[in-house]
């Protein structure tokens, strides 16, 4: 019988495809007992799962932190709302996040971009996530929450601490709250300024305007929205482009079709991002009794959605375990699926798009150092926290 546990040293420090094949073949909804939760590891089962917000909720929280830890309180922040609440929220960021207004940021994610690769050219090496994609996501995602873009750099750190793991300590580590608690300051203080400076059209502002039970939003539950948007914006791109730049430089036939012809780039993103998606999972608990693949779950039991498992999936992709850029799935788990799916998908799509342009366009035959590559090891976020290339000078 397999055995799961997303703590587990084989799923963390190991390959966990393996085990969430075996998953999905034995056990596509898997008990953890010690947690009192569900695994679902095939695409179908949750693809629907996640358009149910009727049987499920995601007002207890959504990480590993808060279902299988069970760490509380939930922060308020969008992605913890139900609806009613939530679908007012989401209408009243949609303009932001909307495909031409992000369309917009293009001009400035290239320049980044460029500026990035320029400082290191003679260098002949460059971080793809410290050096390279980070201050693109960190920036944009400053620039749409309404905070200065010159924060960027002291903000991607204090992510970078959370997003740290100690050997042996389950969860979130003492330098990772720490830092959270210092991200929380930094957006009282910029909140304060907000209200100090007028009203501006960006998403902090339809924060300030937004009202739950009739009242405004408290100003730590604007700074826990607010955190959602920062780390949500900054963390995930950067790993997502560091993969499909390594997956590329396996796979030089397809990096050349790529430099070849420009108009492939989003698809090789795509598949990147199915290929190699880093969050392990996200979570819902259950409301009401309800059954899915074949289990009856019971109200108040947690249920993890395995996003890179069913990315995975044989009967969704055919061979799943090979690398295709020209593959085109109609679906991907990536930005995960109904109310709650990525509102930055359009953000992430133009950043891989531009990212991945000009990389290949600059420094076409780059070579990863492996030697100097570290993985983020972490239950529910894993993926590269260090990925150096080289290059010709
Ligand atoms: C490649 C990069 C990204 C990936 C893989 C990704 C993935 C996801 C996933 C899987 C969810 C669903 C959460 C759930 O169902 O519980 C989500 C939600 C969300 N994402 Fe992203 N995301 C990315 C980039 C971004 C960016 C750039 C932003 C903002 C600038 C962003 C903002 C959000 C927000 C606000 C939500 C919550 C939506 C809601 O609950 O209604 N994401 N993301």
């Amino acid at each position: 019988m397999v055995d799961y546990n997303p703590f587990a040293d084989a799923i963390i420090h190991g390959d966990p495809l393996p085990i969430y094949k075996r998953l999905r073949d034995e056990a596509p909804a898997y008990y953890l007992e010690e947690f009192d939760t569900w695994a679902l590891s095939r695409f179908e089962d949750i693809w629907k799962a996640s358009a149910d917000m009727k049987n499920l909720t995601a007002a207890n929280g959504t990480t590993s932190a808060h279902l299988l830890t069970k760490v509380q309180p939930v922060t308020p922040m969008i992605n913890n709302m139900d609806a009613p609440d939530h679908t007012r929220l989401r209408s009243e960021f949609r303009k932001a996040f909307a495909a031409p207004e992000v369309a917009g940021l293009e001009p400035m994610i290239r320049r980044i971009a460029k500026e990035r690769l320029s400082a290191c050219l003679d260098a002949g090496r460059i971080d793809v996530i410290h050096d390279y994609s980070a201050h693109v996501a960190v920036t944009v995602a400053c620039t749409i929450s309404g905070l200065p873009a010159e924060d960027g750099p002291f903000l991607n750190e204090l992510v970078w601490r959370f997003f740290q793991r100690e050997e042996g300590v389950r969860g979130m580590t003492s330098a990772g709250l720490a830092a959270l608690t210092e991200m929380f300051g930094y957006f009282h203080e910029q909140i304060a300024r907000r209200r100090r400076s007028g009203a501006r059209d960006d998403v902090l502002q339809k924060l300030l305007e937004f009202e739950q039970n009739g009242r405004p939003l408290d100003d730590d539950a604007l700074a826990s929205h607010l955190s959602m948007l920062i780390i949500g914006g900054s963390e995930t791109f950067p790993k997502t482009l560091a993969t499909i730049v390594r997956r590329l430089a396996q796979h030089p036939d397809q990096r050349r079709a790529c430099i070849d012809d420009p108009g492939l780039i989003p698809d090789a993103y795509n598949e990147g991002l199915r290929y190699d998606m880093p969050t392990q999972f996200l979570m819902r608990q259950v409301k009401r009794p309800v059954e899915f693949a074949g289990a009856q779950m019971k109200e108040g039991q947690g249920i993890m959605f395995l996003y890179h498992s069913g990315n995975h999936d044989e009967r969704e992709f055919p061979d799943p375990d090979r690398f295709d850029i020209r593959r085109r799935p109609p679906r991907i788990l990536s930005f995960g699926y109904g109310p709650h799916s990525c509102l930055g998908v359009n953000v992430a799509r133009l950043e891989g798009r531009v990212c991945l342009e000009e990389l290949l366009a600059r420094v076409p035959d780059y070579a990863v150092d492996e030697a100097g590559a570290e993985r983020l090891l972490t239950e529910y976020v894993q993926g590269y926290w260090k990925l150096p290339i080289t290059f010709r000078a």
